[in-house]
């Protein structure tokens, strides 16, 4: 892809489009922005006492490399500052300058299809039951060695998608000419091929 070709992944937290990205991202060979990450950069220095708006304004790309940036704690600070209009508007041009780079990008989030790249080449709507994305949460964070709780975990799941999809500004939904991928009774390389089956289709 040397032309700008953008591809729209977004879906709720713990669906598969993290990994699906990334996969995607690695077949084309063009650039990868999770957008998440910028929502947890400001989360987590509002964890620390910063101010939401100013660090949306400030957020540099080398932001994203920082540490720490995958806690559950952070994931909830993540989603309180993603419902603040201001913080929406910061980091707007960032995700749309990426987009539109030459050689094609993917993002991933929330919004991607319905706000950031309404004009999109493909969008694909990711998503799976919270049953389902609260086990590969808990199963992930066990994995890392941390402790969990299956029942907490997805009441996490749970308030997340309802902050993300109630919201006023940006809602997590698709976008009306989202391709939906319900992940739930997929294995990830089947989640995979079906997306790249999507994305060829349309390129
Ligand atoms: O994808 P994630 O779990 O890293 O996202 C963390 C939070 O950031 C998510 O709960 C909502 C917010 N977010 C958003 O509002 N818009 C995006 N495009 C990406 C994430």
């Amino acid at each position: 892809m040397s032309e700008p070709f953008t591809i729209a992944i977004d879906g709720p937290a713990a669906a598969g489009k993290g990994t699906i990205s990334k996969a995607v991202a690695a077949h084309f060979q063009c650039a990868h922005l999770d957008t998440g990450l910028l929502y947890r950069v400001v989360g987590a220095q509002v964890l620390q006492g910063a101010e939401a708006i100013e660090v949306a304004r400030s957020l540099t790309a080398e932001d994203l490399e920082i540490d720490g940036l995958r806690t559950a704690a952070v994931a909830q600070a993540a989603s309180k500052v993603a419902v603040i209009a201001e913080v929406r508007a910061a980091l707007l041009d960032f995700q749309r300058a990426f987009a539109r780079r030459s050689g094609g990008a993917v993002l991933d989030g929330r919004d991607i299809g319905t706000v950031i790249c309404p004009q999109a080449e493909v969008k694909l709507f990711v998503t799976a039951s919270a049953e389902v994305r609260a086990k590969r949460r808990y199963d992930e964070l066990i994995g890392r060695g941390e402790t969990a709780d299956l029942a907490q975990v997805i009441e996490d799941v749970r308030a997340r998608d309802a902050r993300d999809m109630d919201r006023a500004e940006a809602p997590l939904k698709p976008a009306d000419d989202a391709h939906i991928l319900d992940t739930s009774d997929l294995a990830i390389d089947q989640a995979v091929a079906q997306a790249i089956a999507v994305i060829d289709a349309r390129r």
